[in-house]
């Protein structure tokens, strides 16, 4: 055997080893697979290509050229994830913390650089200490190189971030930029500024999983979309995250086989209660026109009052956003507005039809709504679902009362097809309190006010809480049997499939933020 490839061998079993047994068994105490494991696991059995395997830091300081590691604390290269090509970055934490050097960070960069000219999704996988202490200010001019191509590739390709250990300070700004960013309970963390520096600065006490564990931006900040138990299932919820988009902004989402016969789902017919004022679960709508188990949720546990995600319908990949009337009857607020406001734009940036479910009783009203700015947050929404291009179709299964009538795909931003369930109320607002503005003086008049606002009521609600003045003015395109849904976006999304609509140029809109 020639010296060099000895020579290669023994480098590249260094390279395996990342930062040494020791810090490897410590990775699986923390029940953490390490960076290479990751890789293996996400991708397709022997798919991975790895580029850069030799790459060591260049600093002498501190002596750290003493100590050097094949692949700089992060290993990068391409693959595949059920046949689909992926470009893919995971930090070593067994390497100086996977702390991001000026050599780790042109690592990653030159594989975001080959996912965007290709058109593929780009993964990271990260673990990290954040910038390398020892490099100074050209680590975090390597995160400014990461972060300045985040957001060239932000709307080609789609981008997704695995949260899998520490990530903090400006690390935290390129999964915040990515399309998706998910975590794993327990062992990742994400924020700004640590435990410590919150102490010094605010006087508050507070742990790290506190402040910025994944449960925290599950439900708190909404900074992640997904959160798993833990690696293999993150690892498993990327791989099917993606199954749902395509490879780049040039692309549609491939159709899977799928066997029709199922198109009249009778369950539909019953899920709207009697009462419009009592609760029922979206999601069994959802379940009720989808393709088995195809749902696939964002944000579940961020402002539950909507609900946002991925399905297919007849083997395509459509995006789902749904008033959930289970929580806070469905209302729109601050932070349901962006939550649906940024699924729907990754939709239409990423070729994906946008099917909208209806039963809104309007805006959340209060100080604390109108302090946060429900004026600006509740326009992101209205932007965005207006500004998208893709396929758009809309099903009122009640109330669609107010301005949020109007949000919520109407005929009049743009939907291509509106639906109405016999149940939808389409008016300015409910009719009670319609009744109690427009009839005051009467019922103030009337000798049992009480009977007066209730007869004016059922009159108010006689006129407008149905569908029928909506669909009579064509705002509605057809009022359907709930158990025929799945039949008609069937075929409404089928027509619509080559749906092109051309825009007059301009750099970029200007969407409130
Ligand atoms: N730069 C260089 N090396 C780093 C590093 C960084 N930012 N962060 C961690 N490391 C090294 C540690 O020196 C240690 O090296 P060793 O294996 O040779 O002992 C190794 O990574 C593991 O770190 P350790 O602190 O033992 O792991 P931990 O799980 O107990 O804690 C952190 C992890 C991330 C909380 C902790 O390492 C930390 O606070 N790091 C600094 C974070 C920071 O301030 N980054 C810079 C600003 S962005």
């Amino acid at each position: 055997m020639s010296k060099n490839i000895e020579k290669l061998n023994d480098k590249i079993k260094q390279a395996h080893l990342g930062g040494g047994e020791k810090r490897i068994a410590k990775q699986h105490a923390k029940k953490k697979l390490t960076a290479r494991e990751r890789v293996n696991y996400l991708l397709d059995e022997g798919s991975f290509e790895e580029i850069g395997i030799l790459v060591t830091h260049r600093t002498t300081d501190f002596g750290m050229d003493e100590q050097k590691y094949y692949g700089d604390g992060v290993i990068t290269g391409y693959g595949t994830v059920n046949g689909r090509l992926v470009y893919v970055f995971a930090q070593d934490f067994t390497v100086f913390g996977g702390a991001l050097s000026e050599t780790h960070a042109e690592k990653i960069c030159k594989v975001m650089d080959l996912a965007v000219k290709v058109g593929a999704p780009m993964i990271g996988l990260n673990d990290s200490g954040g910038a390398r202490i020892q490099e100074g200010v050209k680590s975090l001019g390597g995160y400014a190189d990461i972060f300045h191509r985040n957001v060239k590739s932000s709307g080609v390709i789609p981008q997704i971030s695995a949260i899998m250990g520490p990530c903090a300070g400006g690390a935290v700004y390129s999964p915040a930029m990515t399309d998706f960013t998910l975590m794993v309970q327990d062992t990742s963390y994400m924020f700004v500024t640590g435990p410590n520096v919150v102490k010094t600065v605010t006087n508050e006490e507070v742990t790290s999983e506190e402040l910025g564990g994944a449960s925290t931006h599950a439900t708190k900040s909404g900074v992640t979309h997904r959160t798993a138990v833990n690696d293999i299932a993150c690892l498993e919820d990327v791989k099917q995250l993606i199954s749902y988009m395509p490879q780049n902004n040039q692309q549609k989402t491939e159709k899977l086989p799928y066997k029709l016969g199922d198109e009249i789902r009778e369950q539909l017919d019953s899920i709207v209660p009697e009462s419009s004022t009592k609760p029922y679960d979206m999601h069994e709508v959802i379940n009720g026109i989808i393709d088995k188990d195809s749902f696939y949720e964002i944000h579940k546990d961020y402002a539950d009052n909507i609900i946002v995600g991925f399905a297919r319908l007849g083997g395509r990949s459509i995006g789902i956003v749904a008033n959930q009337p289970m929580s806070l009857a469905g209302v729109l607020d601050v932070d349901s507005s962006k939550k649906a406001a940024r699924f729907t734009r990754f939709c239409d940036a990423f070729n994906i039809p946008l099917l909208v479910l209806v039963d809104v009783p309007g805006f959340l009203p209060g100080t604390d709504q109108e302090w946060n700015g429900i004026i600006l947050n509740g326009a992101k929404l209205l932007y965005a679902l207006s500004e998208a291009t893709v396929p758009k179709v809309t099903v009122i299964t009640r109330k669609a009362y107010g301005g949020a009538y109007d949000v919520m795909n109407s005929k009049h931003i743009g939907a291509d097809l509106n639906f109405a369930w016999p149940t939808a109320e389409i008016a300015v607002m409910g009719a009670k309190g319609a009744s109690e503005i427009i009839f005051r003086k009467e019922i103030q008049a009337a000798k049992d006010s009480a009977a007066k606002l209730a007869e004016k009521e059922e009159e108010y609600a006689e006129l407008f809480a149905n569908p029928f003045e909506a669909a009579k003015r064509g705002f509605i395109d057809e009022v359907i049997m709930p158990k025929d849904t799945r039949r008609k976006l069937l075929k409404g999304f089928s027509m619509l499939e080559h749906k092109e609509v051309l825009r007059p140029k301009r750099k970029h809109g200007n969407i409130p933020l």
